[in-house]
C-alpha cells in the first residue's frame, strides 16, 4: 500500500515497527559508506599487470624511439594517443594524453581562460569579469566537483533540470542565445553523475548547433564514464565533437576522459579531446606550464591494454564486479521503497551512481538518519550548485566501493532511513 494513502493508524503503526528495526540496527555500531565513487580494492586488483608493463631499463622507449623516462612531449606519446582516441571519439590531432586527473585539467583549463582567455581573440574571462557576474550552466543533479570549481572562480551557477534525455535544452538556447555573460556548461553526456542518464541525439545535436550570443562559450563535455557499461544493453552517445564540426561550432566543444575507474584513480592517465585548433592553443599555454606529463605511466598503459579494443575488453571485468553491487542496492529499494510509492530512482546501463529522489524535504533527513545508523552517504546537496538542493530531495547513491554484504546492510539501512523520513513528512 503506498503510504499517503494510509490512514493515520495505519501509518502510525508502520512508522513504529520501521522505527524498530531502524533502531536494532543502529544498536549495531555498523560503519558503512556509500559516499564517494571509488573503485573497490578488487577492481584495483584487476589491473595488476600494468605495474610491472615497464620493468627494465629497455622497456622504456616509445615507438618513435622517444626515451620516456627523460623531459618532453607535452602532450602525450603517439601510441597513447592511438589507444585513447576512440575512446573520446576524435583523431590522434585531435587529443592529449596527460597526468592522472582529468578534473585537474578541466579547472586548469578554466584557469587558462580566465587569465589568457579562450584563444580566439575574445578577452580573458578575469577581464570580462571586472565588468559583469560571468555565469556557467549547471544541469542538476550534477557533480559535486564540477559546482566547486566554477564556485571557486566565481562563476553564477545557473540550475538546469534534467530529464531521461540530458538537460533542459529549451532553457540552455534560450538563456545561451540572450546572455553573452554565460561562459560555460558542465556536462556528463553518458551515464551521468549521478543520475546515470546518456544524452539523446536531439540534446547532443542542439548543443552542437545552438546559437550563442558569447563568442568565447564553451562546453564541458565530461565523458568519464563513456565506456562503463554495466550490462550487454549499453546506451550510446552521439559524438558532440562531430556534430559541432557540421555546424562549424567545434572550438565550442571541450572533452574529458581518463583511466581513473579503469586502471587507478590515483595513477591512471587522463585525455583532453577538441578542435586542431584549441589542441594548438592549450599545447601552447601548457607548454610554458610543463616539460612534460608522466610518459612511463603513459607507456605502461599502452603496454598493457595494447589496443583501443584492449580497453573495453578489461572493462567487461569491471562490469562483472560492479553489476551485482547495483543490483543488491536495486533490489533492496525495488523491494522495500518501490510499493509506498515515496520516491523514485534511476536503474542505469554504467557509471557509477544511482540517483535517488526521496519525497520533497526528506533527503536531509534520509542522510542524518543513515549517519546516526553508522551508514556514510554523500551529503544531501551536493548534487547541486552551492550544495543547495532547493527540494532537498535528491540523494546520490554510490554502490561500487564496499564489499557486497556491507552495501546489502548499507542499502538495507537507507530503506529504512527513507521510510521513516517519509512518516515523518506525511504527520507520523
Ligand atoms: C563526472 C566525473 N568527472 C571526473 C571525475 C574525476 O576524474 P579524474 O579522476 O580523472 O580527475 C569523476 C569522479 O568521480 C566524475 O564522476
Amino acid at each position: 500500500m503506498e503510504l499517503a494513502e494510509m490512514k493515520k493508524s495505519e501509518l502510525e503503526q508502520f512508522y513504529k515497527q520501521t522505527k524498530e528495526e531502524y533502531e536494532n540496527y543502529k544498536a549495531k555500531g555498523l560503519s558503512l559508506n556509500m559516499a564517494r565513487g571509488k573503485p573497490s580494492a578488487e577492481q584495483l586488483d584487476l589491473t595488476e599487470g600494468l605495474l610491472s608493463a615497464v620493468k627494465s631499463n629497455k622497456d622504456c622507449y616509445a615507438e618513435d624511439g622517444t626515451d620516456c623516462r627523460n623531459y618532453g612531449i607535452v602532450d602525450g606519446i603517439a601510441e597513447a594517443k592511438k589507444i585513447f582516441a576512440p575512446m573520446l571519439g576524435v583523431s590522434e590531432k585531435e587529443i592529449m594524453v596527460l597526468g592522472n586527473s582529468s578534473l585537474t585539467i578541466m579547472y586548469d583549463n578554466i584557469a587558462k581562460f580566465m587569465v589568457f582567455g579562450t584563444g580566439n581573440g575574445a578577452e580573458p574571462w578575469g577581464i570580462q569579469a571586472r565588468d559583469k557576474k560571468l555565469k556557467w550552466l549547471c544541469p542538476v543533479p550534477g557533480y559535486d566537483r564540477h559546482f566547486l570549481i566554477t564556485e571557486k572562480f566565481g562563476f553564477e551557477m545557473i540550475n538546469i533540470p534534467t530529464d531521461e534525455n540530458g538537460p533542459n535544452m529549451d532553457m540552455i538556447e534560450k538563456l545561451v542565445a540572450e546572455d553573452d555573460s554565460i561562459k560555460g556548461v558542465w556536462c556528463v553526456p553518458m551515464y551521468a553523475n549521478p543520475t546515470g542518464i546518456t544524452f539523446s541525439d536531439e540534446v547532443v545535436r542542439r548543443f552542437a548547433q545552438m546559437k550563442t550570443a558569447a563568442n568565447d562559450f564553451r562546453i564541458f563535455w565530461d565523458n568519464a564514464y563513456c565506456i562503463h557499461h554495466l550490462n550487454d544493453t549499453p546506451d550510446k552517445l552521439l559524438n558532440l565533437l562531430e556534430e559541432a564540426k557540421k555546424a562549424g561550432n567545434e572550438d565550442r566543444v571541450l572533452m574529458y576522459g581518463s583511466t581513473s575507474k579503469v586502471t587507478y584513480p590515483g595513477a591512471g592517465v587522463a585525455v583532453f579531446g577538441a578542435s586542431e585548433a584549441n589542441i594548438a592553443y592549450i599545447r601552447s599555454l601548457m607548454t610554458v606550464q610543463s616539460i612534460g606529463p608522466d610518459k612511463l605511466n603513459q607507456l605502461r598503459h599502452v603496454k598493457f591494454f595494447k589496443t583501443f579494443d584492449g580497453i573495453t575488453e578489461h572493462m567487461k571485468k569491471h562490469a562483472a564486479l560492479i553489476e551485482p553491487r547495483f543490483k543488491a542496492v536495486l533490489d533492496e529499494l525495488d523491494r522495500e521503497i518501490a510499493p509506498l510509492g515515496i520516491a523514485k530512482w534511476t536503474k542505469p546501463n554504467g557509471g557509477y551512481f544511482i540517483s535517488f529522489d526521496a519525497m520533497k524535504g526528506c533527503a536531509k533527513r534520509i542522510c542524518q538518519l543513515c549517519k546516526e545508523a553508522g551508514v556514510i552517504l554523500t551529503g544531501a546537496g551536493a548534487t547541486f550548485p552551492y550544495g543547495n538542493d532547493p527540494d532537498d530531495s535528491n540523494i546520490r547513491i554510490a554502490p561500487t566501493y564496499p564489499p557486497i554484504e556491507e552495501l546489502e546492510l548499507a542499502a538495507r539501512i537507507f530503506a529504512l532511513s527513507v521510510k521513516i523520513a517519509a512518516c515523518e513528512k506525511l504527520g507520523a
